[in-house]
């Protein structure tokens, strides 16, 4: 695997327009921004280049407005609030306004690129997508990878080539379907994985237990039984929870064993096995998180997922959070900033860590001045 280059690798850059790709993909609710972590993200990028005397064009996708422009999906609130934490930085419209964007058009590729001079791509959580301003400008231009996607990558990898043992995997989320190929990735190189989130009833119902009504995925079972068979095999544990909560048939807010009554539904882990989580990432020396523990948005259904959070707050472990759900709940409790790294790609982490490469990583590889 050849090199990529870095910020250092472009030169000089006094004088140069620079067309830093960002993922300003941030959360909003009525027209207002609820989470700027992505932008605040990539201000040592912008900030570098500034401070060198370059002209710094930032851009970027918000939402999934199909290719077709829609206020709803505008950059302006984005542009309002990098005003305030970058003045004088430029950002260009939503790209996906533009079906140029994901269809990866040379076309859109040109247009994006005109009077730039060298392209920096920081958008970590975008670098799966193999769209226009992700492959394209590195095709011509000299290039590099920014600050913030220089350290994604490097913990990233570093988890997945090299990582201190034990080494935990805290997976939850709704589907394991999703995940399948990371949760695969990840048992060639933990030591043991702990699953909770609504993904944790295919698992239980794969060992025979009645789920009652709970989420789950009636064609993923025999992959759960496979993983289980598999990783008790090479000497790896999967923890399953021990006690579920949710309601009962009734909808009265209710704790179970592993067998659910007829009617009823899990919505979070219960607190043995919460605590017994804890436990494990307790003693671990690196963990990773990816996907909340039951539906945390509810305060009913919050503990499981606030008790694994405070103990990746707690251990001594190095603790890397997986981007989308996961951050939000970090956030949630403020723990964001008891964590060693939390990462702004949620796709993009899961797929950095499965494959161990992105086409975004790819095409800066062969960037001219690579
Ligand atoms: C994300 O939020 O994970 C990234 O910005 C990518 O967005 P997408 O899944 O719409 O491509």
């Amino acid at each position: 695997m050849s090199r990529i280059p870095t910020l250092a690798d472009l030169g000089d850059v006094r004088g140069k327009r620079v067309l830093v790709r960002t993922d300003f993909n941030v959360p909003m609710e009525n027209g207002e921004i609820t989470d700027d972590f992505r932008i605040r993200a990539a201000l040592p990028t912008i900030n570098w280049l500034t401070e060198r005397g370059a002209q710094v064009v930032t851009c970027s996708h918000l939402g999934r407005p199909k290719g077709q422009p829609n206020p709803k999906y505008s950059m302006d609130p984005v542009r309002a609030r990098l005003g305030e934490l970058a003045p004088g930085v430029e950002l260009l419209e939503n790209l996906r306004f533009d079906p140029g964007e994901e269809g990866n058009d040379p076309a859109f590729v040109a247009k994006l690129i005109e009077g730039i001079d060298m392209y920096v791509d920081d958008a970590f959580g975008a670098c799966h997508r193999a769209h226009a301003s992700i492959v394209g400008p590195p095709l011509t231009l000299p290039s590099a990878m920014g600050l913030l996607l220089q350290k994604e990558v490097e913990v990233l990898l570093g988890l997945r080539n090299d990582p201190k043992h034990p080494f935990v995997a805290v997976l939850g989320g709704s589907k394991i379907s999703d995940k399948l190929g990371v949760v695969e990735a990840l048992l060639r190189v933990v030591d043991s994985l702990v699953v909770g989130g609504a993904m944790c009833f295919t698992f239980l119902a794969a060992l025979g237990n009645p789920i009652g009504d709970s989420l789950f995925e009636p064609d993923q079972v025999d992959t759960c039984k496979r993983l289980l068979e598999q990783s008790k095999a090479s000497g790896k544990t999967i923890h399953l929870p021990e006690d579920i909560v949710g309601v009962d048939a009734q909808g009265n807010f209710a704790t179970f064993g592993t067998r659910l009554p007829e009617g009823a539904k899990g919505f979070d882990i219960g607190p043995g096995t919460a605590a017994a989580f804890s436990d494990v990432i307790m003693d671990a020396r690196t963990v990773f998180w990816n996907g909340p523990m039951g539906m945390f948005e509810d305060p009913r259904f919050e503990a499981g997922t606030r008790t694994v959070a405070q103990a990746m707050a707690d251990t001594k472990a190095f603790t890397v959070v997986g981007g989308g759900d996961s951050a939000a709940a970090l956030a949630q409790f403020r723990l964001d900033d008891e964590v060693s790294h939390v990462s702004t790609g949620g796709g993009a982490s899961l797929e950095l860590l499965e494959l161990g490469d992105l086409p975004g990583l790819d095409a800066l590889r062969k960037a001219p001045n690579a």
